[in-house]
């Protein structure tokens, strides 16, 4: 069941009171209980606090420990009142945060960039492939007794080697996708994002081009932007026309950069080839969801990141950058509002 626990550790001075949101690795609350000078309160719960927990429990707090699935906006923030000076987020994604009130308020932010790259582009590469090679599907027809003999025309999907891949977001993750993907024998990388980036784009000799070329002229789309207000949506009807029929849609950014009504119809349609999706809106998907009925649509429950070691070192990370703006340090991770 979940439920609120309170612990306490103090070194000095008054302890400084931290509200953390969810059960972390333990290694992340190693780093908060041994720093001592921090009274640590915590939802020591797998399950998302309560939205009246959390309202409840930053009260008065001076850091916040948080996941990607809290809504921090002004009602959290009032609440919290003037003492609250940190939020750490749990993950490299910020699009749960309000910015602009969190930065009237003078409160710093730290997040958890770099250390979970490699794990979210090898899943990213993970996906891909299963969606492209009908993995899920493949498995169930052996499970299911589709599997009768080998056909020449069966199971077959979508290979890497002399295609283009467009990817969407050349950021820290993008980049690690395309060192990945280069080895399968990809002929050309093409990407978008707000200005071109030469010095990332280098290594896989990948041009900037506008969205509705990348959508027209890509095997393989792959989604690793921010979600921001001018990347919400951005995967639309008019994107998935754009697309080839024998193209493949892979999201591993934020659920809102599609809009998950107008996949449907292209998938349903036959307008692009597969899609897999590791993030989506809501999370989690309900099971009823037309996406779900889908067998060229792989879905996976946001597990980007979920790699034992890469889930300790975002907790000690995050503990680190909260200690760290709770002393009036530079964090090791301080997002620049
Ligand atoms: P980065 O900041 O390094 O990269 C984000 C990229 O988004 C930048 O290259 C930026 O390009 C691009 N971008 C911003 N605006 C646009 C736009 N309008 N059109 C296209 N691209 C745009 O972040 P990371 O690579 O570290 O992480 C990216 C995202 O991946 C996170 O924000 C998070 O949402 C998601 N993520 C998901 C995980 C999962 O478990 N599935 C795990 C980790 C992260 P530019 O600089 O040109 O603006
Ligand atoms: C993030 O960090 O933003 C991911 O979505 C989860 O690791």
């Amino acid at each position: 069941a979940a439920r609120g626990r309170c612990g306490s550790g103090r070194v000095g001075g008054a302890a400084m009171a931290v509200f953390v949101t969810r059960r972390i690795p333990s290694e992340g609350l190693r780093v908060l209980s041994q720093a001592g000078g921090c009274r640590v309160q915590q939802w020591d719960s797998e399950e998302p606090v309560p939205r009246a927990e959390l309202l409840a429990g930053v009260a008065g707090k001076r850091g916040l420990l948080c996941l990607l699935s809290d809504r921090i906006d002004r009602e959290v923030l009032e609440a919290a009142g003037p003492s609250l000076k940190v939020i750490s987020t749990m993950s490299v994604g910020f699009d749960h945060l309000a910015l602009d009130e969190i930065k009237k308020r003078g409160i710093r932010v730290g997040y958890t960039p770099d250390v979970l790259t490699d794990a979210t582009a090898e899943l990213s590469v993970a996906l891909l492939l299963a969606t492209c090679r009908r993995l899920p599907e493949a498995v169930e027809q052996v499970k299911n007794g589709g599997w009768t003999t080998w056909k020449p025309l069966w199971m077959c999907g979508y290979g890497l080697s002399d295609s283009i891949v467009g990817i969407i977001g050349l950021g820290r993750i993008g980049q690690a996708i395309a060192r990945r993907l280069k080895p399968f024998g990809v002929k050309k990388f093409l990407y978008t994002g707000s200005r071109p980036k030469p010095e990332n784009a280098a290594e896989f000799e990948a041009e900037f081009v506008p969205l509705s070329r990348l959508a027209e002229e890509s095997d393989f789309v792959v989604v690793t932007c921010a979600l921001t207000p001018a990347t919400q949506g951005m995967c639309n009807k008019d994107f998935f026309a754009r697309m080839k029929k024998t193209s493949v849609f892979i999201n591993t950014s934020r659920g809102a950069v599609v809009n998950q009504e107008d996949l449907y119809d292209a998938l349903a349609h036959g307008q692009i080839a597969a899609a897999g999706l590791d993030v989506t809106t809501p999370e989690p998907l309900p099971t009823d969801h037309p996406l779900l009925s889908l067998k060229n649509c792989v879905i996976l429950p946001h597990i980007g990141s979920a790699t034992y070691a890469t889930r300790s070192t975002m907790a000690v990370l995050a503990a680190n950058n909260l200690l760290a703006g709770l002393r009036g340090e530079p964090m090791p991770q301080e997002l620049q509002l």
